[in-house]
C-alpha cells in the first residue's frame, strides 16, 4: 500500500484503533509431522539425529546441544567446530534463563595495531588467512560449562555421536562436497608443512563417506578428560606447535587462562512477546530490541510482508541500529558498554525522529546516538527443545567458511579466524563491511564484537519460539525480520524461516535484498525514494522451532542450506 502523509502523522492513532489487530496474527498452521516430545533443528542432517539420539536417550536440550555442537564439527566443518566459539541462550521449562559466551578471545600477544603495516595501513587478508587470524579457541570450554551445569546425561554419551560420525565417516551433501572443492587450492597452500584433512585427488561429489580419523581421537581425549583433552596434554601441544609453523600467537598460557562465562541475558518485551537474547559481547541482542522497539508503533501487519512500507521502516531503523554498533559494543569486560542507555525506550524513539517517509535518510547524515551521562572511555545455529519444554538457542562459529582453512596438524580440526571481527582500523571495515572503533579495538585476552543473536521468546510466560542464524552482519536484521514474520505476518515457523530477507547496515548505504524478495513495484518506490537496492545471494540460514498454542514443536528449517528439522 502506499503510505500517505496522514498515516506518518497519526500513528499512534492506528496503533490506538488498531490495538486489537495488533495482536500476533491466528496462529498459522503447518501441515508438516506434528511433535510434541522434542524437536532439534541444525545445518546437516547427521547432527539433527545425533542431538535427536540424544534426547530419545532421556538426555535434555542442553545434553542435545553439546551433542549437536560435536557432530557439527565433523559434519559441517565450515562453521561446526571445536576451534572456534559461539554463545548459548538458554530457557529451562520453568522460565529460568541464562547466556553462556564461549566467544574466542584475542591471544595475550595480541596487539591493537597487528594488522597494520609500517604505514598504518590495514594488511589485506592478514586477520583472515593467517595463524594470527585465530582466536583461543571456546567451544570446548563451552559445552563443558554448559554439560556441567544443566546436562542430564554422562558427558561422554553425549560427546560420542561425534567421535562416531568421525571415526567411521558420514555422507556428504552435495554442498559440502562444492564447498569443499571450492577450497581445495587455499587448504593445499595455507597447511603447506601441516595436514589437509579434505585433499583429493578428484573432486569431492554428494554421497563420498569423509572418515577424519585425527579429529574422532581429538573427540574421544575430550570425552575422556574433558576440558583436559583439549587445553592441555597432546592437543594443546599440536595447537602450539601449529602455532610455530605459522608465526601464530597462541600459547599454553591462552589455553590455560581460556574460560568462558556466564551472563545475564538481555531481555526486553516486544508487544506480548518477552525476548530473551545474547548480551554484548555479541552486538547481537541489544540491536534486536532497538530494531523491534523501532518499529513497534507501526502498523506492520496491516502493511504486509517486504511491502514498501514495511521495508522503509525496517531498513531506517537498521541503519541507526548498525550505526550505534560501530561506536558502543565491544566486549564488556574492556569497555563500558551503555546497554541500559542504548535500550530506553525515549533514546530508541528519538533516533527514529528524523526518520521521513518522504525519502531515504542518507547513512551520511547519520551518526551513532549520543546519550546523557555517557562515558567514551560461515556460523552455524541451531535451536533444540526438549520433552520438558527446556529450549536452547546456539550460534556458533569459525567466522569465515572453514575459519582461516588452516588445520591443527595432527589434530584434525580447523582454526577461526575471528580476529577479522575486531576493528583493525578505526572506520576501516571488516568482511563483513562493517566498522568500528575503540569499543572493538585488539587488545590481548579481549573478545572481538560479535552479530550472533541466539535468541529465545516466550508468550504468556510459555515457551514460544527459539530462533538464530548464521550471515556475519546480517544475523542481527535476519532474526528481526524472522521474528517479525511469526509475530507481525502470520507465518509459521517453516515460512518465516523460508520468506526472502534483506539486509541494511548503514554503511554501505544499501538495500540489499535477496533476489525477488521485492516486487518490481515495492523495488521502484523504494528506488524513487533514493534507496540504492542492490540485489544480493541468500541471507543466512535460519533455524527455528516455534511453540503452537497446543505445545506442538513446529519446525523451521532454512532450504539455503541442508538444515534438517528433526523431531518425535
Ligand atoms: O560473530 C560474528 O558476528 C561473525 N563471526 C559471524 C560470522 C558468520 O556468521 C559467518 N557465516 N555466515
Amino acid at each position: 500500500m502506499k503510505l500517505t502523509l496522514r498515516d506518518t502523522l497519526n500513528y499512534p492513532l492506528i496503533i490506538l484503533l488498531a490495538g486489537s489487530t495488533l495482536t500476533a496474527p491466528a496462529f498459522a498452521q503447518e501441515a508438516s509431522p506434528r511433535y510434541k516430545k522434542g524437536m532439534v533443528v541444525c545445518a546437516y542432517p547427521d547432527a539433527a539425529q545425533a542431538g535427536l539420539s540424544v534426547l530419545k536417550k532421556g538426555g535434555n536440550a542442553v545434553d542435545a546441544a553439546v551433542a549437536v555442537q560435536f557432530a557439527l564439527a565433523v559434519t559441517l566443518p565450515q562453521a561446526g567446530n571445536i576451534g572456534g566459539g559461539g554463545f548459548m541462550v538458554y530457557r529451562s521449562s520453568n522460565g529460568q534463563t541464562a547466556t553462556l559466551d564461549y566467544r574466542e578471545k584475542a591471544p595475550g600477544k595480541a596487539t591493537t595495531d597487528m594488522y597494520l603495516d609500517a604505514n598504518g595501513k590495514v594488511i589485506p587478508q592478514k586477520s583472515l588467512y593467517t595463524h594470527q587470524a585465530a582466536g583461543v579457541p571456546g567451544s570446548v570450554d563451552g559445552m563443558i560449562e554448559a554439560h556441567k551445569k544443566y546436562g542430564k546425561l554422562k558427558w561422554a554419551d553425549v560427546v560420542q555421536p561425534s567421535i562416531d560420525l568421525a571415526a567411521k565417516g558420514f555422507k556428504v551433501t552435495e554442498r559440502l562436497a562444492n564447498d569443499l572443492n571450492r577450497n581445495q587450492e587455499q587448504f593445499t597452500r595455507l597447511n603447506n608443512g601441516g595436514t589437509n584433512y579434505f585433499a583429493r585427488t578428484t573432486p569431492w561429489k554428494a554421497g563420498d563417506l569423509l572418515v577424519l580419523k585425527d579429529l574422532a581421537n581429538t573427540l574421544t581425549l575430550i570425552r575422556d578428560k574433558g576440558r583436559a583433552g583439549f587445553y592441555s596434554g597432546k592437543v594443546a601441544q599440536q595447537i602450539i606447535t601449529e602455532m610455530k609453523r605459522g608465526d601464530g600467537l597462541i600459547s599454553q598460557a591462552d589455553l590455560d587462562n581460556y574460560h568462558s562465562v556466564w551472563r545475564k541475558p538481555i531481555t526486553g518485551q516486544y508487544k506480548q512477546y518477552k525476548v530473551i537474547t545474547m548480551p554484548p559481547p555479541s552486538s547481537g541482542g541489544i540491536a534486536l530490541l532497538q530494531l523491534l522497539h523501532s518499529v513497534e508503533p507501526y502498523p506492520l501487519s496491516r502493511w504486509g510482508h517486504n511491502q514498501d512500507s514495511t521495508v522503509q521502516l525496517i531498513v531506517e531503523a537498521e541503519r541507526r541500529v548498525y550505526a550505534d554498533r560501530s561506536k558502543y559494543l565491544g566486549d564488556p569486560d574492556f569497555f563500558k558498554v551503555p546497554t541500559d542507555s542504548l535500550l530506553r525506550p525515549a533514546y530508541i524513539e528519538s533516533r527514529m525522529k528524523n526518520f521521513t517517509w518522504a525519502a531515504a535518510t542518507p547513512s551520511s547524515t547519520i551518526q551513532p546516538g549520543s546519550f546523557a551521562g555517557y562515558e567514551s572511555d560461515q556460523t552455524t545455529h541451531f535451536s533444540i527443545v526438549d520433552a520438558q519444554g527446556n529450549a536452547v538457542s546456539i550460534t556458533t562459529t569459525l567466522n569465515g567458511s572453514f575459519g582461516n582453512k588452516i588445520f591443527v596438524s595432527g589434530a584434525g580440526f580447523l582454526l577461526n579466524n575471528e580476529m577479522d571481527d575486531f576493528s583493525s582500523k578505526p572506520g576501516v571495515p571488516n568482511m563483513y563491511g562493517l566498522v568500528g572503533g575503540k569499543a572493538n579495538s585488539i587488545q590481548p585476552g579481549k573478545r572481538m564484537l560479535s552479530s550472533m543473536t541466539p535468541t529465545i521468546l516466550e508468550k504468556d510466560g510459555k515457551l514460544f519460539m527459539v530462533v538464530g542464524t548464521p550471515g556475519g552482519s546480517t544475523i542481527i536484521t535476519s532474526v528481526f525480520q524472522t521474528i517479525l514474520n511469526v509475530l507481525e505476518f502470520g507465518q509459521d515457523a517453516q515460512q518465516a524461516v523460508t520468506s526472502k530477507r534483506f539486509h541494511h547496515q548503514w554503511l554501505p548505504d544499501e538495500v540489499a535484498p535477496e533476489i525477488n524478495a521485492f516486487t518490481n513495484d515495492v523495488t521502484t518506490k523504494l528506488q524513487q525514494k533514493g534507496y540504492k537496492i542492490v540485489p544480493r545471494g541468500s541471507i543466512g540460514r535460519v533455524d527455528a522451532i516455534v511453540v503452537t498454542p497446543q505445545g506442538y514443536l513446529m519446525g523451521g528449517a532454512d532450504p539455503r542450506g541442508d538444515d534438517t528439522k528433526s523431531g518425535w
